[in-house]
């Protein structure tokens, strides 16, 4: 996918397949659209009068109108000129990219980006735009006898005032990096779970350190993982016979004086399949649990970003990764496993699996001494009841580390919402027989999850992205998101030298 700029001044001669310009409620047209209208001789107000009321996401196409050189005009529909979003023109951007997927066009123009929009600037919306139509070509093709046909979309352009079109190139290198992380964590994601194992996992990201020359992976085998002492993470995995893997992807960006700040790392749980171990899940959508990786599949999506813009700034990615399934050699209910931090856990369910494998990672990040650690979980059913499927769930006690994380999902339109982790909560998690128990009953159960997590993050700023509602989606539409790819990556921008 390509992604460039023009500043002509005269549209209506633009070659292209289709050219899209935004429309207002109550007939009112973008100074793109009004430009085009007068020279089509009326052709434009005349349809969106009648046939366009121009809510966000809606869309009209005038084919071979006359006047204009561009084989189509795509009215996309913004609602209210008054209070026009950022995410509006994200939505109407994406309704323009899936318009070309399914018509097989080739190439188009948005002229969307020339609009001010009072609640972000030129970066934020020509980046979400490329962002948005990368991530608009995915089509997941890998277990299909016969392959389906490729999304032919190959060049989008912005149209832009001249003053506009040197940050718009930046944002839009950016945008296109971020789109390809975000649809790899997808296809990881819709993958399997017999091909997406812990081992393909640490396979991807060995890939990816060929593939990029500031990534080096390492993949530690159960051998290396027991010589750790990770014993919470490796009662996990003993229930199964898939291998574990613990993955550490480290990106050195190639500016050294980039080399001095101390490294963000980012901690993805990767149950390549969650049964809930011998507290069985029941039946119905238990496919669904394929999707439990998906916090890991989003540290590698962003890692790739990150490679792909050899950001100035060190990350570490870390991905614990096993499958959590009942057997004769299943932890179980009542076991009490010793952690790599000393701590000991009592498991009274063995389906909250995720914190069990996740604090032996955050253990182990203390080495890198941190600037910070966002870890990244599929952790909770009630995070899904909380939030639904719009907004990430935020946990952290740092409030900077918190306002930087809320700052960059607004941004790039992958929203997360902050709850609590009040010290009153850890009660809770109080055992009569260990340093903890691994749930904490029903009332609060996300907060009470991340406050286990917490009891292992002392050592640096941390926070946690609990993403059971944002990950996936269900039904008709099943398939992963590749959030917050966006979020990671926009938050990882803003922590580099300006
Ligand atoms: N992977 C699940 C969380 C999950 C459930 C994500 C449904 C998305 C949809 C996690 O391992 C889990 O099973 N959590 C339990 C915790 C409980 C036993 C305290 C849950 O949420 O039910
Ligand atoms: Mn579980
Ligand atoms: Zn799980």
């Amino acid at each position: 996918m390509e992604f460039s700029t023009t500043t002509t001044a005269v549209l209506h001669t633009l070659k292209t397949q289709a050219l899209a310009v935004g429309v207002f409620q109550n007939g009112i047209l973008s100074p793109a659209a009004e430009a085009l209208d007068q020279a089509s001789g009326g052709a434009l107000r005349a349809v969106v009068k009648t046939e366009l009321d121009a809510t966000p996401g809606s869309s009209l196409t005038l084919h071979a109108p006359s006047g204009i050189t561009a084989d189509r005009v795509i009215l996309l529909g913004l609602g209210e000129q008054a209070s026009l979003k950022a995410s509006t023109l994200g939505r109407a951007h994406e309704a323009l990219a899936a318009y070309c997927a399914k018509a097989g066009l080739t190439n188009a123009v948005s002229t969307l980006c020339t609009l001010e929009c009072p609640d972000a600037d030129l970066a934020d919306v020509a980046r979400a735009a490329a962002r948005i139509v990368s991530a608009a070509t995915y089509r997941y093709n890998a277990t299909f006898s016969k392959a389906k046909p490729a999304v032919k979309l190959r060049n989008f352009t912005l149209h832009l005032n001249r003053s506009q079109a040197a940050t718009a190139r930046t944002a839009l290198d950016q945008g296109a990096a971020i789109g390809a992380g975000q649809n790899l964590a997808r296809m990881l994601g819709d993958l399997p779970p017999n091909v997406c194992t812990p081992t393909y996992l640490g396979r991807t990201a060995r890939d990816l350190a060929k593939q990029f020359k500031t990534l080096k992976a390492e993949v530690l085998d159960q051998k290396k993982i027991e010589a750790l002492k990770m014993g919470s993470f490796l009662s996990v995995a003993r229930g199964s016979a898939e291998p574990p893997a613990f993955i550490v992807l480290r990106h050195t960006p190639s500016s050294a004086a980039a080399r001095q700040a101390a490294p963000i790392v980012l901690v993805g749980k990767g149950i390549t399949f969650d049964a809930g171990g011998i507290s069985l899940k029941p039946g119905p959508g238990m496919d669904e649990m394929k999707f439990d990786m998906c916090g890991a599949a989003s540290v590698l999506g962003t890692l790739h970003a990150v490679a792909e813009l050899d950001l100035p700034r060190e990350v570490i990615g870390i991905v614990p990764s096993c499958e959590n399934l009942p057997s004769g050699t299943a932890n179980k209910p009542g076991d009490i496993v010793t952690s790599m931090s000393g701590q000991t856990i009592e498991i009274l369910n063995t389906d909250a699996e995720g914190r069990l494998i996740l604090c032996d990672a955050l253990t182990y990040a203390e080495r890198y001494k941190p600037a910070a650690v966002i870890d990244v979980a599929t952790l909770t059913g009630a995070c899904v009841i909380a939030l639904g499927h719009v907004n990430s769930g935020l946990f952290t006690q740092d409030d900077a580390l918190a306002n930087d994380l809320l700052t960059a999902a607004r941004q790039a339109q992958d929203p997360a919402w902050r709850l609590p982790l009040d010290e009153a909560y850890q009660e809770l998690l109080k055992s009569n027989f260990a340093d903890m128990a691994n749930i904490g009953g029903r009332p609060a159960g996300s907060v009470t999850a991340a406050c286990f997590l917490s009891r292992f993050t002392g050592k640096y700023p941390w926070a946690h992205l609990d993403i059971a509602g944002t990950a996936w989606l269900e039904g008709k539409q099943k398939g992963a998101t590749g959030r917050p790819v966006p979020l990671l990556v926009q938050y990882l921008l803003g922590q580099c030298p300006a």
